[in-house]
């Protein structure tokens, strides 16, 4: 729901030269079903617009073509997390909201997906996707100190670092496998 992403990304296909081949539409993803079946529907990071993945694979499949493809991103728990502040570090509200990897693989098939190509995050890669988002936050802070979301913002800042590492020093997530 980010317009900010929104123009990230009409930016991007008019750089390929594909502006013509694309539309980006700005809603709600929770509940939205495409006016014409698609032959990939994705949901990557935000399995929330479903009340979690086997919701979202309800969701997307009320979009999909017979035969076609679903592209999902899930974190997963690497390990037990020891307690409930790593819980929430790991941004889950409990422990049971993730599960192990051979579990959540395991589940798409009880939703009656066959798993047909995984790519995994590992600890770089996952590093890499959220320390720049730091850099980020603090810039657009620099630049917009009275915008009424500076304030969650700053909070954001100071904590996303330590529970960054809180989460990921013991491996305890990494996220996130797309089957
Ligand atoms: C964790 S990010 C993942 C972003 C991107 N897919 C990636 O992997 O880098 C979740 C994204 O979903 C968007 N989002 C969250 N809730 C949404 C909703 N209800 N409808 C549409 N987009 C939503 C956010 O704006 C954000 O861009």
């Amino acid at each position: 729901m980010s317009t900010v992403f929104l123009a990230s990304a009409r930016a991007r296909a008019l750089e390929l030269g594909v502006a013509d081949l694309v539309t980006f539409v700005h809603d709600d993803a929770a509940g939205y079903v495409a006016d014409q079946p698609v032959d990939i529907a994705s949901c990557i990071g935000a399995t929330w617009i479903g009340d979690g993945m086997p919701g979202t694979v309800e969701l997307l499949r009320r979009s999909l073509r017979p035969g076609g493809l679903m592209l999902i991103g899930e974190p997963y728990w690497r390990r037990e997390p020891p307690d409930q502040v790593t819980v929430e570090a790991c941004h889950a509200t409990t422990r049971d909201q993730l599960r192990p990897l051979p579990e959540l693989v395991e589940q798409f098939g009880e939703v009656g997906c066959d798993v047909v190509e995984m790519v995994l995050a590992d600890q770089d890669s996952w590093d890499r996707y959220v320390a720049p988002q730091w850099l980020n936050i603090r810039r657009w802070l620099d630049a917009n100190p009275d915008d009424e979301l500076a304030e969650e913002f700053r909070a954001e800042l100071t904590n996303a670092p330590a529970n960054h590492v809180l989460g990921t020093n013991g491996n305890i997530w990494v996220g996130e496998s797309s089957p």
